[in-house]
């Protein structure tokens, strides 16, 4: 068996010591004769286990007692319309921030729920850049302002939201979330499937601060409802047991290997180093991003001539650097370089690289 370097932007590499550790307790987990997968999730095994990986993500990511966390199914995309249903009501307006394609997709997604307000967009720009603070246009007492902070197939991202005062931040972490620290206090609403940064997919995360989540701005089904989600600890229905356990299972990784401090230094010298042989490759290679804002997750790039993406992508992927074709929307190359990926599979890719760039000139 051969694993390769896998830049896949999601479900994507997950670390090799949660594979293996998963594999030799697919069995029989937690002394209960069986695997994860076939235990009532009503048993106090499951449920100790959860109550685990919640004490571990509050602790890693200092969420206070401010905030829910919730563990649930659909991904971002069933939470853009879910949120609005949620936390905001029918003549309401709710802010959106364009920064790239999944906060385009968010906005459409809530457009049903209430009237809604472009803040401001980088669409002119062809999603390279953010916005700057003095071009948004704000609607006083709206009910959130969208963010998305890692645009994961534009590869535009930025660390903190500006203060915009007492409108809630809700934001879009799906490909950035564990990556690094973040002041969670800052924002009302945290979401993020976990098939980057935190786990495989079939789970997302909400961290939902008490306030909004006392919000009753329509009538909902329990199934729908965040509130009826945190009343039953997240398990209103049959939750995803398996890829909950590997969330788990990724943070105990994360901890072991030094926390979010940890995890933001490496994630921070991986970037830097395939930005710094784009940008050291003569326009060979190029990236589009406004340097202010390029990400640290997902590194967008085009070859100098497109005839050259074939065998870029052939020649790569036989050197065992998988998954490294682009988003359709934006062309060329995408490498993701999430938590799981190592330096020395960002090395492998840039030796890759100039390797190529001196075989086809
Ligand atoms: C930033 C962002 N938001 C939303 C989504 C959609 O997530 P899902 O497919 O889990 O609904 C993605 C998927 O890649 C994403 O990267």
């Amino acid at each position: 068996m051969s694993r390769g370097y896998n830049f896949s932007a999601g479900p994507s590499a997950m670390p090799e010591p949660v594979l293996r550790r998963a594999q030799a307790e697919m069995l029989e987990w937690g002394g209960q004769s069986a695997s994860v997968m076939e235990i009532s999730h009503r048993g106090k095994a499951f449920v100790a286990m959860t109550e685990k990986v919640e004490a571990d993500l509050r602790r890693l990511l200092g969420i206070s007692s401010d905030y829910a966390v919730l563990f649930l199914q659909g991904g971002a995309t069933q939470h853009f319309a879910q949120i609005p249903q949620n936390i905001a009501a029918p003549d309401d307006t709710a802010d959106y921030l364009l920064t790239g394609h999944w906060g385009v997709k968010a906005l459409s997604e809530a457009k049903p729920y209430m009237r809604t307000n472009i803040v401001a967009s980088g669409e002119a720009g062809k999603y390279t850049s953010v916005p700057d603070r003095s071009e948004w246009q704000l609607t006083p007492g709206a009910a959130y302002l969208h963010v998305t902070p890692n645009e994961t197939i534009h590869g535009v991202e930025f660390e903190t939201v500006p203060d915009i005062g007492d409108v809630p931040v809700v934001a879009d972490f799906s490909s950035t979330l564990l990556s690094r620290p973040i002041d969670v206090s800052r924002f009302g609403l945290i979401y993020a499937g976990t098939q980057k940064n935190m786990g495989a997919s079939g789970l997302t995360v909400l961290i939902v601060r008490n306030d909004l989540l006392a919000r009753k701005p329509r009538p909902l089904a329990n199934i729908l409802s965040y509130s009826a989600h945190a009343k039953e600890h997240s398990l209103l229905n049959t939750p995803p047991s398996f890829p909950w356990y590997l969330t788990g299972l990724v943070l105990e990784w994360i901890d072991g290997e030094g926390g979010l401090t940890a995890m933001a230094a490496r994630n921070r010298a991986k970037s830097e180093l395939l930005y710094a042989a784009i940008d050291g490759s003569g326009g060979y290679y190029k990236n589009p991003v406004d340097v202010r804002y390029r990400s640290w997750m997902n590194v967008p790039f085009t070859l100098h001539d497109d005839a050259l993406d074939t065998p870029f992508l052939k020649e790569s992927e036989a050197a065992g650097l998988l998954a490294l074709k682009g988003h359709k929307a934006v062309g060329g190359m995408r490498a993701s370089l999430y938590n799981a990926m190592p330096l020395a599979g960002v090395q492998a890719l840039v030796d890759f690289m100039g390797d190529f760039k001196n075989r086809h000139g």
